[in-house]
């Protein structure tokens, strides 16, 4: 008996040593998933990378059927669509959970930067890290915005024509730019044309990025929220113990996506992009999905256009340059008073910019959006080197 197990075992181990000796597939799964040590003490928003990885897959799968039913010109775009809705086998249950999907996924991605902010992940040795993250932020923010205009409905119509506009406010090559942009004067074919093709590619770019920004963490290792580095006893294996955490997360998460798919639709469609695009007409009030409201409102807070598109892209543009402007030795705003007061207050102008982006720019909502958007500056351009400064001479003092 024993005799048969150990050669049973044997046979085991040279088919692996087969496979790992012409492709380390299993090498490479126990090193960097099975035994990659995780710190004892990363918490729940250690999982949101997990939950973004799955509802990419989820993304990519029903994008893949919802395109190949799909018509991107002008006289097609809204019919396929509807009959995507109606005619195509679960084709209502594929568009449903790629627009709650998108939801999600960009409330998700928004968790995960905030808190590398507030615990500080972007510092050294995770630069790349926090640097692929953005770009990963861009690309998704480019997808979204193209697959938003592709249904062809009035949001859709009038959302590439704003777009359209704030590109042709750029000084010089605006104009240019507008032109290329939607291959011609107003949204029409060529337009659709070359969101269908953005969209459907960059998707597939994302994955490879999300792959390069995957394998930076395991080079230089999982943070966590006490901003310090673990040895190996402060260490646990990544299986068993953070595959259940992230599954369990994955799986809160799948629970939130089916709630908003089948009990709360409304939260993630806009009424008005049910009606076919009408160039004639012009909607009372043009706003885009929610995740980009509070880019929105800097664009709208500023009296001239350039100013709030400025605005709006350095928004994200300043995010670049956050391992730069805080040099401060401390790194989580655990052990930072002042950043964790700024750091709420910074959350609290998002949410007053997202606010205001759904409201007329006037009044009070006009004062919100100004004050909200100089808020969003002064965090990263002023309070995070100020005590960075600060806090490196008290360090310096004490050693
Ligand atoms: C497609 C979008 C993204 C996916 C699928 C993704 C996936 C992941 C995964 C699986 C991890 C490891 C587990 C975790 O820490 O949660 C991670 C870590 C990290 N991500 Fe992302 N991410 C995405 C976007 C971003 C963005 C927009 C940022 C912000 C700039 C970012 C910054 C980071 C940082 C700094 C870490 C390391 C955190 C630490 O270990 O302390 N990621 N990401």
């Amino acid at each position: 008996m024993t005799g048969s197990s150990s050669s049973d075992r044997e046979n085991d181990g040279s088919k692996q040593d087969w496979l790992d000796s012409r492709l380390p597939v299993r090498r490479f799964l126990t090193t960097q998933f099975r035994s990659f040590p995780m710190p004892r003490s990363a918490s729940m928003l250690w999982t949101v990378g997990a939950m973004l990885s799955a509802v990419l897959v989820l993304m990519l799968l029903s994008g893949l059927v919802l395109a190949m039913n799909y018509t991107p010109t002008v006289a097609g775009a809204f019919a396929s669509i509807e009959a995507i809705e109606r005619r195509v086998p679960s084709g209502w249950l594929l568009r449903s959970m790629h627009m709650a999907g998108a939801s999600l996924f960009l409330g998700a991605l928004y968790l995960h930067l905030f808190r590398g902010l507030y615990y500080g992940s972007y510092k050294k040795p995770r630069e790349l890290v926090w640097l692929l993250g953005l770009l990963l932020l861009v690309m998704t923010m480019i997808t979204a915005f193209a697959g938003y205009v592709l249904p062809w409905g009035q949001m859709s119509y009038w959302g590439a024509d704003i777009a359209g506009k704030a590109l042709a406010s750029i000084p010089v090559i605006g104009p240019f730019t507008e032109r290329v942009f939607l291959d011609g004067s107003q949204p029409g074919d060529g337009t659709l044309h070359h969101l269908f093709v953005l969209h459907f590619t960059l998707a597939f770019a994302i994955v490879a990025v999300v792959g390069l920004h995957v394998a930076g963490v395991h080079v230089a290792g999982s943070g966590n929220p006490s901003g310090v580095e673990p040895d190996r006893k402060g260490s646990l294996p990544f299986s068993p113990y953070f595959a259940i955490k992230d599954a369990f997360g994955v799986a809160v998460f799948a629970i939130v996506l089916t709630a908003v798919m089948f009990l709360f639709p409304d939260l993630v469609t806009e009424s008005a992009n049910y009606r076919p695009a009408n160039p004639l007409h012009t909607p009372t009030n043009i706003e885009p999905e929610w995740y980009f409201l509070p880019f929105f409102g800097m664009l709208q807070a500023i009296p001239f256009k350039f100013g709030g598109l400025v605005a709006s892209v350095g928004a994200v543009v300043v995010l670049f340059l956050v391992p730069w402007l805080d040099t401060s030795p401390v790194r989580s705003a655990r052990q930072r008073p002042l950043i964790r007061l700024s750091m709420i207050l910074l959350v609290a102008a998002f949410v007053a910019l997202g606010l205001a982006g759904q409201h007329h720019m006037e009044g009070g909502w006009l004062i919100i959006g100004r004050c909200a958007t100089v808020f969003y500056f002064f965090h990263f351009l002023v309070v995070l080197p100020f005590v960075s400064r600060r806090e490196r001479a008290v360090v310096g003092d004490a050693s």
